[in-house]
């Protein structure tokens, strides 16, 4: 075999069907003025995720051998974020704004020169999925073209730019809108920013580009162009779902994204069996896991690592991140971080569960009750007005209306201990640390200090500080 016929050969693998995706580069370098955020635009979430975590999802999908995003502005934001998210991707640094062609190229520079497919897309455009990457690299493939782009018809193109198509019905050039004519801005098919090239000729097409347009800019549009010259042609991808399409620029748009991908969220959940009363104000983050015949009334919020499980009931104007909750529990009116509802509690309406709240089954928690670091026993009773801080409740305790657990000195936090079936009458401060055993029992209006071994039956019922007798109430 001589050189030549290799060279043959390795040309057929490059562009032919079978490519391998060699690349994924997401432009992210841009300044995102239009914001008005001290935070990069593309770190602002979006169903509780970052836009840019968005779009290197949706590029794993096409299971590229690399993945760089191209960053500039706020690059320390950046990178930082996407070490904690996708510590696999690559970054690679696009110092001044040149265009998109030259984003591309920086994004490039490190692979050096590879073969096969390279798919460009943006790291705000957070509605594109994985499956529409997916389908372009297949189409890509099968057509032989050298460039699919994501195209789309919109009822206003302002902005974007314009799809000339080609006698062969490929696309011919893409004309930006800025260096539009008057009949090139009639267009409605719109450049989506979303490409697959065949590696080579993006290479090629980069080398070929030049200034002379209304930005000065190196426009990686006009590799489009220069394929054409090449003899190579340019297809379009055309898709009816124009959300995919749609950039952030601005906080109104980051809003109408948010809204529509909560929609998508809770449609998902809805033709999963759970009951969504009302979808426009039920807001459910990606992240959260939720069973069949869940019952999500008005106004909740469920976020972060939130799971609810089989015939829960949450709502109305509920909030939940980071929140377990055991089947066929109620939350109502309430709000909760970090926490656990065990099986058939019933929270609310107007409870706050903070950090380190567990609770055990059956457990009730009424009306102002605050917990916090708080394991609470199955069947457990904590009804109304109470503060429970650090502090372990046994099974099928209660505690009565207004009860204090005063867990912190002033200086420090001390745990307290409310034994299995113990009673707390209503208006007693627990002063921490303090054990109540098993069983025993607090008058109403305590303050107790000393640790409490008072059986129900032999206490005494004394208003006041006195409360019951025995051990260690002062
Ligand atoms: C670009 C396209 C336009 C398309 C539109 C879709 C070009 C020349 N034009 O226009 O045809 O209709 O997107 O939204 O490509 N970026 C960098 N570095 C740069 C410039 C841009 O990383 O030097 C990034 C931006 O952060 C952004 C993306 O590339 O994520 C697009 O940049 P933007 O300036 O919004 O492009 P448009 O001019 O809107
Ligand atoms: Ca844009």
């Amino acid at each position: 075999m001589t050189a030549g016929d290799d060279q043959v050969h390795e040309d057929v693998t490059m562009s032919g069907s079978g490519a391998e995706v060699a690349a994924v580069v997401v432009l992210a370098a841009g300044a995102g003025t239009r914001m008005k955020s001290s935070r990069a635009k593309v770190l602002h979430e979006v169903a509780g995720r970052s836009m840019l975590s968005w779009a290197v999802d949706a590029a794993e999908q096409v299971d590229p051998e690399h993945l760089v995003v191209v960053v500039g502005h706020q690059r320390e934001q950046v990178e930082a974020h996407l070490r904690e998210v996708a510590p696999a991707v690559l970054t690679a640094v696009q110092e001044e704004q040149k265009g998109t062609g030259h984003a591309v190229m920086c994004g490039l520079a490190p692979l050096g020169e590879i073969g096969g497919i390279v798919v460009v897309t943006y790291g705000d455009v957070p509605l594109l999925s994985g499956e529409t990457l997916s389908a372009m690299v297949e189409d890509h493939r099968r057509s032989g073209d050298a460039i699919t782009v994501l195209t789309a018809h919109v009822p206003d193109p302002t902005g974007y730019g314009r799809i000339v198509r080609g006698g062969d019905a490929g696309i011919a050039r893409i004309v930006e809108h800025k260096d539009a004519s008057a009949g090139e801005r009639a267009i409605d098919e719109i450049n989506s920013g979303i490409y697959v090239f065949d590696a080579d000729i993006l290479h090629d097409g980069l080398a070929s580009l030049g200034t002379d347009n209304a930005q000065g800019e190196l426009y990686l549009t006009d590799v489009i162009a220069h394929a054409n010259a090449v003899g190579r042609r340019v297809g379009a991808y055309v898709t009816d779902d124009l959300w995919q399409t749609e950039g952030v620029n601005n906080r109104l748009q980051l809003a109408r994204m948010g809204a529509e991908m909560n929609r998508r969220i809770g449609e998902k959940w809805m033709l999963a069996g759970v009951t969504v009363v009302d979808p426009a104000t039920t807001w459910i983050e990606d992240s959260v896991d939720i069973a069949a015949d869940v019952t999500l009334l008005p106004g909740t919020s469920l976020l972060g690592a939130t799971s609810i499980a089989a015939g829960a009931v949450i709502g109305p104007d509920t909030s939940l991140k980071d929140v377990e909750v055991g089947e066929e529990a109620t939350i109502t009116r309430s709000q909760g971080l970090l926490a656990t509802v065990g099986p058939r509690g019933q929270v609310g309406p107007f409870a706050y569960l903070r950090p380190g709240t567990e609770l055990g089954a059956d457990v009730r928690l009424g009306a102002f009750v605050e917990t916090k670091r708080a394991v609470i026993g199955d069947g457990a009773h904590i009804a109304h007005q109470a503060y429970a801080a650090d502090v372990e409740i046994g099974a099928g305790a209660t505690l009565c209306a207004g009860t204090i657990v005063a867990n912190d000195d002033g200086v420090t936090k001390h745990t307290t201990r409310v034994g299995a079936g113990a009673f707390i009458g209503a208006h007693s401060v627990l002063v921490a640390p303090v054990t109540v055993s098993d069983g025993a029992y607090v008058a109403a209006g305590s303050t107790v200090t000393e640790d409490v071994t008072t059986q129900r039956g032999t206490a005494g019922t004394t208003q006041g500080a006195a409360g019951a007798g025995g051990s260690g109430l002062d």
